[in-house]
């Protein structure tokens, strides 16, 4: 496995190989980017991961300073399962102040965008840089992280990106838990609690698939529960797969998207919920 740091380096190896599979990470890696990795062997012959914290997508009362930087540790999970990581630095990436960015569908500034202005333009953008830099036919990204997905198949396709896109299946603790390099910012009572998340998603689901026409009213209980036990819920929604659009009854193919705060952790969760026939 190689293991490079510079844009130069990184396209003269890559010019060598026939078929490129890439998986995009932030790093501190847990079951879930190794499942993604797998997948992606599946795909290709060359497999490049990145590691990149990537200051854009941050804003200034975020964790950026403390987000969990690993890399030795990373590069032994990956060992086995990818050809290179890319790990470049933040001067490497940028090393001009970026003054370029993408301007993201209007559904980023719903949802995760609502309590994080301008994450999804900073995601974007160095998702667009990196697709460029690495060159791939095939780039995996986690259904954990939905609008993030959605957004992303919405740049490749908008902009002619000659890449397929896959979403792989969300990885979970024994409990339920969505894995997420954020879940060890969680104390130990906040650990316990967490998996409600998860159980409010599937009991939501229920709901929809014996009939429940009123998801507004479903989602008030259940942000109700959740706040009885702790959380601060940022939402709890209903959307149609297709396009993220708001939804009450289970019209089109849909899906349960929450983000909730324990303490100061946040996470994110979702269920795919589909339509009766
Ligand atoms: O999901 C992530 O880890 C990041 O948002 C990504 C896609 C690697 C871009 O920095």
């Amino acid at each position: 496995m190689k293991i490079i740091h510079s844009v130069i380096e990184l396209r003269e190896f890559l010019a060598r190989q026939a078929r490129i599979t890439f998986v995009p990470t932030m790093g501190n890696l847990h079951q879930g980017h190794l499942a993604l990795m797998r997948q992606a062997r599946q795909h290709g012959a060359c497999v490049v991961a990145s590691v990149f914290v990537n200051p854009l997508q941050f804003g200034p009362n975020e964790d950026f300073e403390r987000y969990p930087r690993t890399l030795q540790a990373d590069c032994e999970l990956m060992q086995g399962l990818v050809d290179v990581v890319f790990a470049p630095s933040v001067s490497e990436m940028y090393p001009l102040p970026q003054s370029v960015f993408i301007e993201p569908p209007a559904i980023a500034n719903e949802l995760c965008g609502a309590a994080r202005p301008g994450h999804f333009r900073g995601m974007a953008t160095v998702v667009l840089k990196l697709l460029n830099i690495v060159q791939p036919h095939v780039a995996l990204f986690g259904k954990k992280d939905y609008q993030q997905l959605h957004i992303i198949r919405q740049m490749v396709a908008q902009l002619n990106l000659a890449v397929q896109i896959v979403g792989g299946e969300t990885v979970r603790a024994a409990d339920g838990l969505a894995l997420s390099s954020r879940n060890q910012y969680l104390d130990e009572v906040q650990r316990r609690i967490a998996p409600q998340l998860r159980q409010v998603l599937l009991n939501l689901r229920d709901d929809l698939l014996q009939g429940e026409q009123n998801f507004s009213q479903l989602s008030a209980h259940a942000i109700q529960q959740l706040s009885a036990q702790g959380w601060q819920v940022e939402y709890v929604s209903l959307r149609k797969q297709a396009d993220l659009s708001v939804m009450n009854a289970l019209v089109n193919d849909g899906v349960i998207v929450a983000a909730a705060k324990l303490g100061s952790t946040r996470l994110l969760d979702n269920i795919e919920v589909c339509q009766v026939q």
